[in-house]
């Protein structure tokens, strides 16, 4: 009887710290978005010319602008109804990050923000120049 009391304690307890942990994960998924430290180096492969920038606008166009906003604000037509609140990529939170940090932030996604690993290397690196051409 003892044992079986005791058992039933130790299951709670295993209850209680798993449901701490999955709260916990889910509670830092909303957190501070960090890219991988090692992405830090990566260069921007593209050198940067009108050609680069007018195929960024494009790509924006098509497919970042309604979360993002037409200035990169995070204020598109979409963003009200999401659950978190897309990048303002003017923010010098954005804009102090690293290239190869955007470059993986673009290609992974996380929450709301799509991955964009179907566009092209060059189409997400174009991003990045794009980007930083919002810098104030
Ligand atoms: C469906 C809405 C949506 C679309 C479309 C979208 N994004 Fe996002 N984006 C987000 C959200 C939401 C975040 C913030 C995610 C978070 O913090 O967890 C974000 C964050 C980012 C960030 C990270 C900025 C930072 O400082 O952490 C970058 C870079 C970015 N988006 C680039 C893009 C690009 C480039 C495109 C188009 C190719 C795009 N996004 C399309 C919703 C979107």
């Amino acid at each position: 009887m003892m044992a079986r009391r005791c058992s039933v304690k130790v299951v709670a307890a295993a209850v209680a710290v798993l449901a701490t942990l999955a709260l916990g994960g889910l509670v830092s998924a909303q957190g501070k978005w960090e890219a991988p430290p090692d992405v830090k180096k990566l260069k921007n492969p593209l050198p940067k010319s009108d050609k680069v920038l007018a195929q960024a606008k494009k790509i924006f166009e098509t497919n970042c602008v309604a979360c993002h906003g037409p200035k990169g604000l995070g204020d598109g037509p979409a963003a009200a109804a999401l659950p978190v609140k897309p990048a303002n990529w003017t923010s010098p939170a954005t804009q102090s990050e690293a290239d190869g940090e955007l470059f993986w932030k673009i290609t992974n996604g996380r929450g709301p923000m799509p991955p964009w690993k179907h566009l092209s290397e060059n189409d997400r690196w174009t991003m990045v120049h794009f980007i930083r051409t919002l810098k104030k």
